[in-house]
């Protein structure tokens, strides 16, 4: 069995104060969820490590959204994932499509991120997803896989133990357009199936992919009902813990 993963995305969303706020409500909303499914929360970094105190003895992870590429040194601006992993961070979510586009993140860079994170023990959620563009042209496989393979191509058998992925069509992301439950079962296949290819088929089944885009209490349950969708990445729904916590209602008990 596969581990279930619910994980909230709020992007540059919330004061310190409105998370803190956040966080708690989701806290206290969490027992409303299903107990085998994990789950996590990202938010900026400037909430972390008070965020990091609130969730501490709750059934919440906490995720960043983003690392440096490098352990330490001369790079202002950026966050190291060992200081991630001072203040309780587990999780980091890395390749969205978000920073792809505005940061220029490919995969070497990417790699560089996951090694950084794995380092110091925090679990990358490494994400990979098509432009319209790309569906509309039947790219959608092909960009997909190529993604997800230049980068788990670079990681040992041990570090993908560690790994979390996510199917983000890029069309999908806070336009309230979501991948049908059959375009994301067929996505997620093909990523298990490149996963496979490099790992064996044990590691393959063992790696939760997750779905994105447009996730909302109302598409959940479809989607989770996939077998190769094994929970979601939540964006604008993640920022509301009524449906943060309705979403991981859509894994029945
Ligand atoms: P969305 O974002 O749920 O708002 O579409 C998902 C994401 O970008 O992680």
């Amino acid at each position: 069995m596969r581990q279930q993963i619910v994980a909230g995305n709020w992007k540059m969303n919330t004061t310190p104060t409105e998370g803190f706020a956040l966080a708690k409500d989701v806290i206290a909303q969490s027992a409303q969820s299903p107990n085998n499914v994990e789950l996590i929360i990202c938010p900026p970094f400037t909430h972390l490590a008070e965020v990091a105190k609130a969730v501490r003895g709750t059934r919440i992870h906490l995720g960043a959204q983003n690392c440096a590429m490098w352990a330490e040194g001369a790079y202002t601006g950026e966050v190291s994932a060992k200081m991630l992993a001072n203040i309780g961070v587990e999780y980091v979510i890395l390749g969205h499509s978000e920073r792809r586009e505005h940061f220029g993140e490919q995969s070497a860079i990417l790699l560089s991120k996951i090694q950084q994170a794995l380092g110091n023990g925090v679990k990358p959620i490494l994400c990979c997803g098509e432009r319209l563009e790309e569906r509309n042209a039947q790219q959608h496989i092909a960009v997909v896989n190529a993604q997800i393979e230049s980068v788990i191509s670079g990681l040992t058998a041990e570090q993908m133990q560690q790994v979390v992925l996510a199917y983000e069509p890029v069309w999908a992301i806070g336009t309230g357009l979501t991948a049908t439950a059959q375009q994301a079962q067929e996505m997620h296949a093909h990523i298990r199936a490149t996963v496979a290819k490099h790992f064996g088929d044990a590691q393959a089944n063992a790696t939760p992919i997750l779905y994105g885009g447009s996730c909302k209490p109302s598409n959940a349950a479809e989607l989770f009902a996939q077998p190769d969708v094994d929970g979601g990445l939540i964006g604008g729904a993640s920022l509301k813990a009524s449906d943060f916590i309705a979403i991981a209602q859509g894994f029945k008990e």
